[in-house]
């Protein structure tokens, strides 16, 4: 089965957007972003996501493929950057009809619980001022453990986060120790324990395989240990090594990682380990307990997926971000903020595009990322005329992956991925996708295993 998988074992975009973000075009104007934002108000979903961006962690860890930076030891430096946020904020979120519902508000960084919790909760207080939240509204946290205790978890809590994730990556500590970066603060099990009694919900665990020094008995031990401690969801990351991009992973290649075949032997092991423990596969890498929403949303055909990966199309809005890289996800557009935060604040101080990136779908591109969305989060895909017409040498191409066990024809216009193909669904989803076809792919996306 492996040796099978590998042929599939192609660099593809992950899909979390349609077209892939590193093929977006250059923004032109500041008018052309705000004309894409209010147009937005009329079009669907009608709820309202954020996110916010917080680029800082308290130490850079050497496997590190995130857009973040070292805390800045000069509090100005930080006090700018949250104005600079502050100030986008005040000039974007006027052109948001204020009568849309408020569903989720994601904090994703970097590590947003790094900086002081003053600056979240002013941001949480902006949008209270202005939006009326949804009752059931997420309001999500991305946290590392090993800054987490439980003064600090309940202060999330009072601010009104309800949905947290936390990086583990590895529950070895000299596997941490190796990569550059500090256990978790509390025992992992306790942290989950704790989470709950704060009425945190969706309590997520990052996890990451092929990590330079984590032996094959290590990781297994970690895939234990997240069973046991039971969270709601595990992201379970192939660990994406990209020296030529992150330099500081140059630093990694001294220890031993292992091979394509090994790391795919993790993956599937690691797969059979968590359902033999009662998690869903929800799609890809992400796995969650049956009561979970993602395993409901999958269940009931509602799943989504964004540059947040799996979430469910109940609550996730159309997506407005703010900060340094940050992306809106809009039904008629993506636009995404420089990714320096330095030059993030420099533009905003002087009123200036903080924009590198807006890329306003077509009719056809708008179908395209609709199919490919069905299929990676319901691993079937049944289209319309219409849309097949659009689809056209794509939903050949799908088709044809037939012949290599990889799907079923259920008719002329619908497809089901195999066990086989839910294992390889980029490389399905890749089929539909027009952009992908007699390109360079190496170099530019990582690959799917
Ligand atoms: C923004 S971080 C999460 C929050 C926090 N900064 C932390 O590390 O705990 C997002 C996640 O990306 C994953 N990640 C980072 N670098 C990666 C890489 N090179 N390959 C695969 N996953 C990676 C890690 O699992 C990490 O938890
Ligand atoms: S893995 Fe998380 S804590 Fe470590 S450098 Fe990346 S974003 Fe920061």
């Amino acid at each position: 089965m492996i040796d099978f998988l590998l042929k599939y074992n192609t660099n593809a975009p992950r899909y979390t957007s349609y077209p892939p973000a590193n093929l977006f075009h250059a923004a032109e104007s500041k008018e052309q972003v705000e004309r894409v934002w209010r147009e937005s108000n009329s079009l669907k979903p009608r709820n309202v996501s954020f996110y916010f961006h917080v680029p800082y962690c308290k130490k850079r860890c050497l496997f590190c493929g995130c857009t973040a930076e070292l805390l800045p030891g000069n509090q100005d430096e930080l006090v700018r950057y949250f104005n600079a946020l502050f100030a986008e904020m005040d000039e974007k979120l006027p052109w948001i009809d204020a009568s849309r519902p408020v569903t989720q508000v994601h904090f994703g960084g970097g590590t947003p619980s790094a900086v002081p919790y003053a600056y979240l909760e002013k941001i949480l207080n902006k949008l209270r001022e202005r939006f009326t939240f949804a009752p059931h509204a997420e309001i999500a946290i991305e946290c590392n453990p090993s800054l987490i205790d439980e003064g600090r978890l309940r202060e999330l809590a009072r601010m009104g986060f309800n949905r947290i994730s936390y990086g583990i990556q590895d529950f070895d500590p000299q596997v941490l120790k190796n990569v550059g970066r500090d256990p978790s603060l509390l025992p992992v099990k306790d942290l989950i324990t704790l989470s709950r009694e704060l009425n945190f919900t969706g309590i997520n665990l990052d996890l990451i395989y092929g990590l330079p020094s984590q032996t094959e008995a290590a990781f297994y031990k970690s895939v234990e240990l997240a069973c046991e401690a039971h969270p709601d969801r595990i992201a379970l990351f192939s660990y994406a090594h990209v020296p030529w991009i992150k330099k500081a992973q140059k630093t990694l290649e001294r220890f031993p990682m292992p091979t394509p075949h090994e790391k795919l032997g993790y993956f599937l092991e690691a797969r059979d380990m968590f359902k033999k423990a009662g998690f869903v596969d929800v799609g890809m890498d992400h796995f969650c307990d049956p009561k979970d929403s993602l395993a409901v949303a999958l269940s009931e055909g509602l799943l989504h997926r964004n540059f947040q990966g799996y979430c469910t199309r109940a609550t996730t809005g159309e997506v407005y971000a703010f900060g340094s890289s940050a992306i809106s996800q809009l039904d008629n557009a993506y636009s995404q903020n420089v990714h320096e935060s330095k030059k993030y604040v420099e533009l905003q101080e002087a009123h200036q595009m903080t924009e590198i990136r807006c890329e306003v779908l077509s009719e056809e591109e708008r179908v395209i990322r609709d199919a490919i969305e069905r299929l990676m989060c319901n691993r079937k895909l049944k289209v319309s005329d219409a849309e097949k017409k659009v689809l056209s040498a794509g939903w050949e191409r799908l088709c044809a992956l037939e012949k290599e066990n990889l799907l079923v024809k259920k008719s002329d216009s619908e497809v089901e991925a195999t066990e086989l193909g839910t294992l390889v669904i980029r490389y399905l989803a890749m089929q539909l996708d027009p952009l992908m076809q007699n390109v360079q792919r190496e170099g530019v996306f990582s690959k799917t295993i």
